[in-house]
């Protein structure tokens, strides 16, 4: 049993409470790889943003947990190497689907887990969650739960079809389980192709689509059930259009690839929406770099001169969503 406490990381409890009172949201990105971990830790030192480091059950498989979870522990130090005196850093497992894949990230250093019930029946949802936060409790670590569904695929999680979060069973949801925070469903979805092209209306100037709103009305309804609880929000990536050109100039192949608008992420950061998901538009940056050098420097073959590019994009790219879309920086001096 190692307590995530020794390693210098910190829960979600605290962070929340100020983001929600702060109106701002805690950028949550995901990481499967080095170049991810420095780019997401330079952004944050830098940005002095609190943060949130997830791993999924696919990062868990490709890069080992050992490995991911003593890379947490050195990404603690390496913030304190760049200047930030007290790092905020949270290690988090994303859509952990069993009690004991649950279970074993808190016995081995993670400060929050997510037990996403999302696909059962909801009292089985409930009895799973309310094991999970029994369990995680008594560790001190946080544990957010799901109610509704993500239109798209929650890793091995296959939804046929988005069902929004309804409101009328929130209250019940989270004094049952005793959950410390709730990812809704209104509208956002996992992957680069959030939404079908008939979804969609386009851009009579760029032919870009323009994506439907999202249910902001199923939000305020939940926010006036469970007034100040933690939201998230799964599925934010914005799929800059920026970086499917470049992946779509550069040999790729990515057509009507389109995300959530950031002027919509930016107004659910205000509200209760205190976690916002994103790890689409990173894999987006990363490839777009790398696709990049490869086409004008079809020489090259040092990984370190494609994965360098692209570790500078990632970094880019954190930084804006920290201070132009989540409003995060500066929040954990
Ligand atoms: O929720 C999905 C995340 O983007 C993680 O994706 O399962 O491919 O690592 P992954
Ligand atoms: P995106 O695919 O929109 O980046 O969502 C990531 C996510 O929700 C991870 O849990
Ligand atoms: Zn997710």
């Amino acid at each position: 049993m190692v307590s995530y406490k020794e390693l210098g990381l910190v829960n979600t409890r605290e962070m929340f409470a100020k983001a929600i009172n702060g109106g701002y949201a805690i950028p949550a990105f995901n990481f499967n790889n080095m170049e991810q971990l420095q780019a997401i830790i330079k952004a944050s030192a830098e940005t002095k943003s609190p943060v949130i480091l997830q791993v999924s059950k696919g990062a868990r498989n490709y890069a080992n947990q050992t490995l991911l979870r003593y890379m947490a522990q050195g990404a603690v130090e390496y913030a304190k190497e760049l200047g930030w005196e007290h790092p905020q850093i949270c290690l988090h497992l994303d859509h952990g689907d069993t009690f004991e894949v649950c279970k074993s990230c808190v016995d081995f250093g993670f400060s929050s887990v997510m037990i996403d019930g999302s696909s059962l029946p909801y009292e089985e949802n409930i009895a799973l969650t309310k094991k999970v936060v029994e369990y995680a409790h008594q560790y001190d670590v946080t544990v957010e739960a799901e109610l509704g569904v993500l239109a798209g695929v929650e890793d091995d999680v296959q939804a046929e079809e988005s069902h929004y979060t309804k409101p009328e069973e929130v209250i019940d949801f989270a004094t049952r389980t005793g959950c410390d925070s709730l990812a809704i469903s209104i509208g956002t979805s996992h992957g680069a192709y959030k939404f079908k092209p008939e979804q969609c209306t386009r851009d009579p100037k760029t032919g870009k689509l323009v994506p439907p709103p999202l249910a902001f009305d199923v939000l305020d309804a939940i926010m006036e059930k469970l007034p100040g609880f933690p939201i998230v929000l799964h599925g934010s990536s914005s799929v800059p259009q920026e970086y499917v050109d470049i992946i779509n100039t550069h040999g790729g192949k990515m057509p009507d690839a389109v995300g959530i608008p950031e002027e919509q992420l930016r107004k659910a950061a205000k509200s209760a929406v205190c976690k916002i998901n994103i790890d689409s538009d990173s894999r987006l940056a990363f490839t777009a770099a790398v696709r990049k050098v490869f086409v004008e420097k079809p020489g090259e073959f040092d990984p370190r001169k494609y994965c360098g590019p692209a570790r500078d994009e990632m970094t880019k790219l954190y930084k804006h969503k920290i201070i132009e879309v989540l409003g995060s920086d500066g929040k954990a001096e």
